[in-house]
């Protein structure tokens, strides 16, 4: 089997749209591989802030990124034999990883890294830059959205589902920020491919959402 026969279900879309949830989902039921592509850039936001590099120092982040060893292991992100999926989460890391994310040096340290995870007998993988540059022969493409005020009633039920306090108004303003961050930088925007089916989930439940990236991709393979 060649790399470019095996299969890719790339789904992008903006901040808590659902998509990890949902892909993970996707993966399980298929037995496809998962790739959690934005865990990248909040590990490289996470260790930059660890050894006190700034996020605005494209060189010295893309250097620091050959020096990662990255793993993920039972849905557990490991850097260095450690376990920080948890450390990798938290409001701050996010804000970190959107500002790393900009840089195209360490878009490009991070590629090869993502294509790895491109194994038999398939692959899902979601972020921003899935369908348009990491994976842009993916079969699948999929754009997952809702409004900016479903995608903040969400995260802030699932912070307060942890027990983190959180104030909606303050995650909607985060979340408009971090939208705008991604939509506007020049090296891989967040946009919709031409080629990408667009799922908006404001009125869809996670197993409605799943369901139809499910159908969507069969409906193209035959
Ligand atoms: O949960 P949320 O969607 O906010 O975050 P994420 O998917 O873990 O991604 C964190 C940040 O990494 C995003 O705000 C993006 O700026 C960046 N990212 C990216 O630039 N390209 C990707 N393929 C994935 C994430």
């Amino acid at each position: 089997m060649t790399i470019e026969s095996i299969p890719v279900i790339a789904i992008d879309g903006p901040s808590a749209s659902g998509k990890g949830t949902i892909a993970q989902l996707v993966a399980a039921e298929l037995g496809f591989n998962y790739l959690d592509s934005g865990a990248l850039y909040r590990i490289v936001a996470f260790s930059a802030l660890q050894r006190k590099i700034p996020w605005h120092e494209e060189s010295l982040l893309a250097e620091m990124i050959q020096t990662l060893k990255i793993k993920f292991l039972n849905g557990k992100v490991l850097l260095n034999d450690q376990d920080i999926s948890e450390e990798i989460r938290t409001e701050a890391i996010s804000k970190g990883a959107s500002e790393v994310a900009v840089h195209p040096k360490v878009r490009n340290a991070l590629i090869d890294l993502q294509h790895s995870f491109r194994q038999a007998p398939g692959l899902v993988a979601d972020g921003r830059d899935m369908s348009t540059v990491v994976f842009p022969d993916a079969r699948t493409k999929i754009f997952l959205t809702a409004t900016a005020e479903v995608r903040a009633k969400r995260r802030y039920n699932q912070l307060m589902s942890k027990g983190i306090y959180a104030n909606l108004d303050l995650i909607l303003q985060d979340l408009r920020q971090r939208d705008e961050r991604d939509q506007q930088r020049t090296a891989a925007p967040l946009t919709i491919s031409a080629d990408a089916k667009l799922l908006e989930t404001d009125n869809l439940s996670i197993e409605q959402a799943v369901n139809a990236v499910i159908q969507y991709n069969s409906s193209i393979q035959t």
